[in-house]
């Protein structure tokens, strides 16, 4: 298990003023930011990297940074910074992007090229096990034979992080809405861990830093278990989690009546937002203090959901790595 932390004074200078994008705090809260980018940017990005079709960017991982750079550029190189700072922010670190104009899922192309522009401005999305590249788009439908509750559209899929079961760092998740039909229900939630008003309870337990077993099941292609606490602390000494229900193996009754404890705790944490995400638009979140979720669905013959998502490490934050651990 690796310990990631990421160094503050790593900051980029804020810019004085933006372009080509609007910042406004959520509807939901303002540790949310409301990322909107103009339809003149978007517009003007599509065109420049048409020379590029997606299979070049999953081919090229190169390339994905060239467009990011394409991106900033078309915003006077004031998105950069604001990504990088912010998502390393503990009072906020989250965003929902919206990018204008790009709300149809016969532009899912575009869409997964504006997303990785964005994710390369700040890190690095790593491989996907589940799809074969650096992001993954998956179908959520009325009937589902999966073995997790990822695709299972009538129940709440737990907050939880991601990366908790492989060895990859993973410091951002990316969750984007590519095309939704006759949905009714399934925001996404998302808990910022200072909202939660029983953190401090379970962190400071003697399990929370017990290292526990990790298992993906089948569909995940992940062979090896892995061991790590749930929680771990940032190099403030402030509280993260690595964590998910599904796939923890507690190794006796304490831990597994602890960990039920903790799970029923977050899923009536009254801190939790519930987040529209309307297709084209994608949410944008530190991995390490924001916990994530979905709400259930109302079931529907015709129901069908289509998300992307990039998982990753960032690139102008250090990571450290706790000798002890590694
Ligand atoms: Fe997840």
């Amino acid at each position: 298990m690796t310990v990631l932390t990421q160094l503050p004074e790593t900051a980029m200078p804020l810019p004085a003023n933006i372009q080509g994008f609007t910042l406004t705090p959520s509807s939901q809260s303002p540790r949310l930011l409301q990322l909107t980018i103009s339809r003149e940017v978007v517009e003007a990005f599509l065109s420049a990297v048409s020379e590029w079709p997606v299979q070049a960017l999953e081919y090229k991982s190169m390339l994905r940074f060239r467009v990011a750079s394409i991106l900033d550029d078309l915003c006077g190189n004031t998105l950069q910074p604001v990504l990088v700072n912010t998502l390393v922010d503990r009072a906020t670190g989250g965003f929902q992007v919206v990018p204008e104009g790009l709300d149809d899922v016969e532009r899912a192309d575009d869409m997964v090229k504006l997303a990785t522009a964005v994710a390369h401005l700040m890190g690095r999305s790593n491989f996907d096990a589940m799809s074969g590249q650096y992001y993954a788009r998956f179908v959520v439908k009325n009937v589902d034979d999966s073995d997790s509750y990822l695709r299972q559209p009538h129940r709440v899929m737990e907050l939880h992080n991601d990366g908790t079961f492989v060895e990859q760092d993973t410091d951002y998740v990316l969750m984007m809405k590519i095309d939704e039909q006759n949905m009714e229900g399934g925001n996404s939630l998302l808990l910022h861990l200072d909202d939660w008003k029983d953190l401090e309870r379970f962190y400071t337990h003697p399990l929370a830093h017990r290292p526990m077993r990790w298992t993906a099941p089948p569909s995940k292609n992940v062979a090896r278990d892995i061991f790590h606490p749930v929680f771990d602390v940032d190099r403030e000494g402030r509280p993260v989690m690595s964590y998910i229900d599904q796939f923890v193996q507690p190794r006796d009754f304490e831990e597994g009546n602890w960990l039920t404890d903790l799970s029923e705790s977050l899923e009536n944490s009254s801190g939790t937002l519930s987040v529209p995400n309307p297709v084209g638009s994608f949410l944008l979140i530190n991995n390490h203090f924001w916990l994530h979720g979905r709400d259930r669905f109302t079931s529907h013959p015709d129901l069908r959901r289509e998300l992307m998502r990039q998982r990753g490490y960032f690139t102008h934050a250090r990571t450290l790595r706790d000798p002890r651990q590694v």
